[in-house]
């Protein structure tokens, strides 16, 4: 029996990169797979059909069920039609990965209103409306008596978890779907939905050209390590695993440990009087994690 059999998928921004590979993994592993891209390019603009068809025609080849859709998962009436069209063509639908996405990097003082709102719009928007949607069809199904197992599987990226220079945009829109996945994990356990993040390192388009990496660096850079994750925490076998974040690329994965208290001292209604303790509480606390610093990260 394998992973997957009898479950449906829609993957988004699954054209390219690490969806395409997302959308091959499930379909070699049993799913259903609906393919959605938008095919904008990396910085969000246009569209394009062909890389949707190709990976529509790449499962079809294997063996696999798979449909195409091409909206705009940040539109929220497509977003409803586009979870509509999975359960209409396959029967059901059992996952979601949110993984489309884009980049318009900049340095805050420079960064355009239009940069800020389409980042945000895509990313942010384009998680929760797809989530939105299949969330109240699962509340449907699981009010109807039904007992079932679906999985949500988001993207957020080390920009976010680690505050990228560079990046406010796109870093607050990846921890907005970092926390949005431990909210809506709380909210749906009682219809039967797990929901965990992750935040994939891989070379894609989005990504190349950043280093000249070695052969070895650039095979545990295939998407395909994140792919395996995914495919997992699609299945049943991750039942008991929700409401985390995790790092996952060639090198590893990791779960994130969230945000903890840290050193604190008496409130005052005085602000003259608490210099001295807040110094002290922030010299004793640990510093913010920092991608530089972080070896793993760094191979
Ligand atoms: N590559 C990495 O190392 C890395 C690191 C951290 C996070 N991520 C995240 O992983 C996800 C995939 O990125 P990638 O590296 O594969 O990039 P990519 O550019 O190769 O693929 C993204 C895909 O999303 C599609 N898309 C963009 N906007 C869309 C929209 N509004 N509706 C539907 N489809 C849309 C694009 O057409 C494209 O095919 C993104 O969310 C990205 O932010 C990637």
């Amino acid at each position: 029996m394998s992973l997957l059999a009898g479950r449906t998928a829609i993957v988004t921004g699954a054209g390219r990169g690490l969806g395409r590979a997302h959308a091959l993994m499930l379909a070699r592993h049993g799913a259903n797979v609906l393919v959605n891209d938008l095919g904008s390019s990396a910085s969000g603009e246009g569209t394009d059909q062909t890389p949707a068809q190709e990976v529509v025609a790449e499962i079809e080849k294997l063996g696999g069920k798979a449909a195409i859709n091409t909206s705009d998962v940040s539109d929220w009436k497509a977003s409803q039609q586009m979870v509509e069209q999975a359960i209409d063509t396959f029967g059901g639908l059992e996952i979601l990965v949110n993984n489309a996405g884009i980049l318009r990097d900049r340095m805050l003082i420079n960064m355009s209103e239009e940069e800020w709102d389409l980042v945000v719009k895509v990313h942010l928007k384009g998680t929760f409306a797809p989530l939105h949607h299949a969330g109240n069809y699962w509340r449907m199904r699981s009010k109807g008596g039904e007992t079932f197992d679906a999985s949500v599987i988001n993207t957020t990226s080390h920009s976010a978890l680690f505050a990228n220079v560079g990046q406010t945009n796109y870093a607050a829109a990846k921890a907005g779907i970092a926390t949005m996945s431990i909210v809506a994990a709380r909210e749906l356990q009682r219809y039967g939905v797990r929901v965990n993040a992750l935040a994939p390192r891989a070379e894609t388009r989005m990504t190349e050209g950043l280093r000249d990496w070695t052969p070895e660096q650039l095979e545990r850079r295939r998407p395909d390590w994140i792919s395996t994750l995914v495919a997992w925490l699609a299945s049943e076998d991750a039942k008991e695993v929700s409401g985390r974040v995790f790092e996952a690329w060639g090198y590893g994965y990791a779960v994130m440990e969230s945000w903890q208290h840290g050193p604190r001292m008496d409130a005052s209604l005085d602000p003259t009087t608490i210099g001295d303790g807040m110094r002290k509480i922030c010299r004793f606390a640990r510093p913010n994690a920092n991608i530089n610093r972080d070896e793993w990260l760094d191979p």
